[in-house]
C-alpha cells in the first residue's frame, strides 16, 4: 500500500514540474563521478564568477560545439545553437566522461569544464 502511494506521490511531482526550467535539470546527469575537479589547475583569466549562457557558454558552444551540432545541416541529429535547444541534451554526461568533443577534436579546456559546471551549480543562467 505504501509503495503504490510513493508511485503516485511520483507521479503527481513529475507532472507539476513539467513544462518548468527544472524539467530541463532532467536531462542533466551532473554528478561529475568522472571528473576531478580539486586537480585542476585554473589560470587567473579564467572566469568563474556569474557564468551565463550569453557571456561564457554560448561562446564555449561555438568554438568547441557548433561545427557538428548546429541548427540544421549535418548535426547528428544533435542542435546546440540556441540556449533551449542545448539543454534538450545530457551535456554533463557528455562533458564528464570526455566523450564530447570527440577524440580528434580540440578538446575542453579545464577553465571550460568548471565553467560549465558552475554554469549548472547556479541554475543555467540564460
Ligand atoms: C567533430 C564533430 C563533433 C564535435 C566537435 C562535437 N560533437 Fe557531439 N556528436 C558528434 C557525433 C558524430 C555524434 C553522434 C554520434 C555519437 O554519439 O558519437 C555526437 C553526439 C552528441 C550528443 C548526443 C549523444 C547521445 O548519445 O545521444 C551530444 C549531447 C553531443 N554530441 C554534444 C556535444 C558537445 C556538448 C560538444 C562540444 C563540447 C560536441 N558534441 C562536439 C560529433 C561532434
Amino acid at each position: 500500500m505504501s509503495r503504490l502511494f510513493i508511485f503516485f506521490s511520483c507521479c503527481v511531482f513529475l507532472s507539476c514540474t513539467n513544462n518548468n526550467q527544472e524539467d530541463y535539470f532532467l536531462n542533466f546527469n551532473c554528478e561529475w563521478d568522472n571528473t576531478d575537479f580539486s586537480n585542476f589547475l585554473i589560470q587567473k583569466d579564467c572566469e568563474l564568477e556569474n557564468i551565463t549562457y550569453q557571456n561564457q557558454i554560448a561562446a564555449l558552444i561555438e568554438n568547441k560545439c557548433i561545427v557538428c551540432h548546429s541548427q540544421s545541416g549535418n548535426n547528428h541529429g544533435v542542435n546546440l545553437s540556441s540556449y533551449n535547444s542545448m539543454l534538450n541534451y545530457d551535456l554533463c554526461y557528455q562533458i564528464d566522461n570526455n566523450l564530447m568533443p570527440p577524440v580528434g577534436m580540440i578538446p575542453l579546456t579545464e577553465c571550460e569544464k568548471l565553467q560549465f559546471k558552475n554554469w549548472v551549480d547556479n541554475g543555467l543562467a540564460e
